[in-house]
């Protein structure tokens, strides 16, 4: 593999050192060292390998780390310290790292991220992003331009939203613990609850924290019924009837989050008019409205600006400022799950068996059942229950993962030239839901994580080894002391 390095800070041994900009420094030089709070910065060092080497001068640090003399030009001071490089593979070399890795693609991104600035230019809708569909930090620098902050679903997340992404921290969680509440007021400057009770319960330790509550508005779409939020018996968020009268002069505002995947404005244009009626005395009151995410109004020929001005009406006929919650709208488009075809095995169909699972690696091709998209394949069909026209050209490949499940399928599809083992395959929409839930279950390799900058440059983020499985396995040696 081809290498690039760049110098990213110097520091001392001392604490496990991450780098400032993705998760860890590549390969052994995560482990250990010193966090990189002194970097450059400005400040310019010269650097020589040994102590005495002589060899002074910037140029290309190899990969990971070294130990330098580092010369600080401005106080002739001389230290020691570790030089750390990222490791950077251009652009043309980035298709040899091993797979399976997720690339994340800022190049990719961007056109999505656009349209989501775009609504807030021309609409004044705020958008935040949902970390539990996406929340890979390494590109939170470039989101960041585009969006207002983060929304979150507990602790870890609001968290993650305060301190690496920063902007408008909202805190929402399906169900508080009492000691969480207290933490989420530490990362959030709004908290949103799940139910009366719970904001009947502590709202109290929220204190001057602006506080809102999740309606059920009993409309809305989903491809699915397991991610259809307003489905039958629903718990997430308070229905009409749950509603006490006086409710909404306790709120500073509300959230709504009744779709997924739903592609249709027109269908939102409606349900959002429903909301208006059954809900307009509690909108008169609240500062903000939060209508959620599962909109996919950056998918090609959204009509934008229709959205647009059916969000501004909404937000001058309330006098609220409007929230959105992207997840996957966000991220559409900008991953690839890059594997490798390690068997082919025929029995009745020809079937590729590629270095990733679904469970593992794209656990919502099993929950929602549908065959992901892939660059080098048109879909038929997910399971073999669907009926589909068999193609009287190319090669119709069932696509399946390595793990034990006998159901650890892609889908099937018809590709254009043959494949062999060996070959590569891109499922190109692999962002969302997907890194958030990946898992070691067989214990196969986890998919690395690659992060390709606007400018080309492809980062190894990180590249799993058998220490993350053993961590991920083993929680804690340690007893755990009874409680008082
Ligand atoms: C409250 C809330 N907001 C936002 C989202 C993000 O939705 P999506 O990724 O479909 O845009 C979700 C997804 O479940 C959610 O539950």
């Amino acid at each position: 593999m081809k290498q690039q390095s760049e110098f990213v800070g110097w520091g001392e041994r001392s604490e496990p050192q991450q780098d400032d900009a993705g998760e860890s420094i590549a390969g052994e030089s995560a482990l250990g060292f010193a966090s990189l709070t002194p970097t450059t910065g400005g400040r310019k060092f010269r650097y020589r390998k040994n102590k005495n080497s002589g060899k002074m001068g910037p140029g290309p640090t190899p990969l990971a780390f070294y130990c330098y003399a580092l010369t600080d030009e401005i106080a002739e001071r001389h230290a020691f310290g570790f030089m750390f490089s990222q490791t950077l593979i251009r652009e043309e070399d980035s298709v040899n790292l091993d797979t399976p890795f997720y690339l994340i693609d800022e190049t990719r991104m961007i056109k999505y991220l656009e349209r989501i600035k775009y609504v807030k230019d021309q609409s004044g809708a705020k958008s935040v992003l949902a970390l539990k569909c996406f929340s890979n930090w390494c590109v939170f620098d470039l989101m960041r331009k585009y969006l207002d902050g983060t929304t979150s679903s507990g602790v870890y997340e609001a968290r993650l939203g305060h301190e690496k992404f920063g902007g408008e921290t909202h805190g929402y969680c399906v169900a508080y613990a009492r000691e969480e509440v207290r933490e989420m007021t530490e990362y959030c400057d709004k908290i949103i609850f799940n139910s009366i009770n719970q904001f009947h319960a502590y709202k109290e330790m929220i204190g001057s924290i602006p506080v809102g509550l999740r309606i059920n508005p009993q409309v809305g779409w989903s491809c699915h019924a397991t991610s259809d939020p307003v489905r039958r018996y629903s718990r997430l968020g308070a229905p009409l009837s749950a509603l006490p009268e006086d409710i909404g002069a306790e709120l500073d505002g509300v959230m709504f989050h009744y779709n997924c995947d739903h592609e249709d404005f027109d269908g939102f244009s409606a349900h959002l008019n429903t909301i208006e009626n059954n809900f307009g005395s509690l909108l008169q009151q609240v500062e903000w409205v939060s209508l959620g995410g599962g909109i996919a109004f950056t998918t090609d020929g959204y009509p934008l600006d229709d959205f647009c001005r059916v969000l501004k009406g909404f937000s001058r006929k309330f006098d609220v400022q409007v929230y959105l919650e992207p997840g996957e709208a966000a991220v559409t488009r900008s991953t690839s799950l890059v594997v490798t075809v390690l068997d082919i095995v025929h029995n009745e169909r020809t079937t590729l068996i590629v270095d990733a699972g679904t469970e593992p690696h794209l656990l919502d091709v099993l929950t929602y059942g549908y065959a992901p998209t892939l660059e080098e394949g048109e879909i038929l069909a997910w399971s073999d229950a669907e009926e589909f026209q068999e193609p009287e050209e190319g090669r119709v490949y069932v696509v399946c993962g390595r793990t034990c499940l006998a159901g650890d399928r892609f889908g099937i599809y018809r590709f254009d030239r043959e494949i062999k083992i060996g070959d590569r395959l891109h499922f190109d929409n692999a962002g969302g839901y997907s890194m958030v839930k990946k898992n070691w279950f067989n214990g196969i390799k986890m998919p690395s994580i690659a992060h390709k900058r606007l400018d080309g440059a492809v980062n190894v983020i990180h590249v799993p080894t058998y220490e993350d499985y053993l961590l991920g396995k083993q929680n804690s040696c340690a007893a755990l002391a009874p409680r008082a």
